[in-house]
């Protein structure tokens, strides 16, 4: 009799929070060049957001983080899991513990965080929150790495359309250099991370290969859109009261100026150019993001 032996390889399962926010999409895009769809789950807070993942094969799941019954759920059967930091600044210490405990309890073998550059040590105000979420993960015995993720070129180049219109780039970081990356880039690095073995304990530098100033940037858009843009550097205070004079909600202004002053000091400079190094080619010129931007105005 002969016995038919079915040999089945079984894949990990990774998954994503925050997988409809800016970030989280890029990611989704990035792991299905690594993996099949079969094996990504894309963790959210609103599923109705998320039809175009669904249709992508990917396995959408319900994960609020404030609701830990949903995170129980969402995380069964998960191997690697990607934290993405939750856009609600002051609860968010509070609501990565809970994918933390959620994620000790479905036995997850990787939990991935998308920190901040230099986190241990940085003056950044936003800084906080993540420290608490790494001494959280080393609290948790959970096995997990750190992506301190550097500036998104992107939320400088949200300014460029105001600063054409005004000739002006307003800002407080003074001659600070910043390392920035796109959205892209960083998501192409998770995406790394999660489909790659030995990741349990790495911490992640990651900033862009090459810094700039705000004065370099308004000139670089003036280089690009032939419309003469100066950089005005503003007190702190002055800043933000302009951000809020333009509509940006109290606390989003008052992370920005913190931002740029401590930017100011070297917050957003990084050099060690492992972003490059873990994607495997240079990162997006902010050159290259202008011409993107300019090109969508
Ligand atoms: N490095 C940087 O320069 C930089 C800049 C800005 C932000 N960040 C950090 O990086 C994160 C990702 O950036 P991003 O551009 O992708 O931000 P984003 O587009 O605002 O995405 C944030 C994601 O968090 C999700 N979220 C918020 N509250 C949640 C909750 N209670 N439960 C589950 N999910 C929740 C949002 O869900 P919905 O899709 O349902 O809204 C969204 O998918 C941000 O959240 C922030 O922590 C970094």
């Amino acid at each position: 009799m002969t016995t038919l032996l079915i040999s089945r390889k079984v894949y990990p399962m990774i998954a994503i929070t925050g997988a409809t926010g800016q970030l989280g999409r890029l990611v989704i895009t990035a792991l299905l060049e690594r993996v099949p769809a079969d094996q990504v789950v894309a963790l959210v807070r609103d599923p109705q957001k998320a039809e175009d993942i669904t249709e992508l094969g990917v396995d959408v799941r319900r994960a609020d983080y404030s609701q830990p019954a949903t995170l129980a759920t969402a995380f069964v059967g998960l191997d690697k899991l990607l934290l993405i930091s939750s856009n609600e600044l002051g609860q968010r210490a509070t609501q990565h513990q809970a994918v933390i405990a959620a994620a000790k309890a479905a036995g997850v073998t990787l939990l991935a965080y998308t920190s901040v550059l230099h986190a241990d040590t940085s003056a950044l105000g936003l800084a906080e929150e993540h420290r608490q979420t790494e001494q959280a993960l080393h609290a948790s015995g959970v096995p997990y790495v750190l992506l301190r993720n550097g500036w998104y070129s992107e939320n400088y180049l949200a300014s460029v359309g105001s600063a054409l219109a005004h000739n002006a780039l307003l800002g407080s970081a003074e001659e600070g250099r910043i390392s920035s990356a796109s959205r892209a880039d960083y998501a192409a690095a998770a995406a790394v991370v999660l489909t790659s073995a030995d990741q349990a304990g790495k911490v992640y530098e990651l900033a862009g290969d090459e810094s700039y100033s705000l004065s370099e940037l308004a000139a670089l858009i003036s280089q690009q859109s032939g419309t003469q843009v100066a950089y005005q550097n503003l007190p702190q205070a002055e800043f933000e009261a302009v951000l809020v004079s333009v509509g940006l909600p109290a606390p989003v202004a008052d992370l920005l100026a913190n931002s740029d002053a401590a930017a100011a000091k070297g917050a957003l400079f990084g050099d060690e150019q492992q972003l490059s190094k873990l994607i495997g080619r240079p990162t997006t010129p902010i050159a290259v993001s202008l011409q993107q931007t300019l090109a969508a105005l």
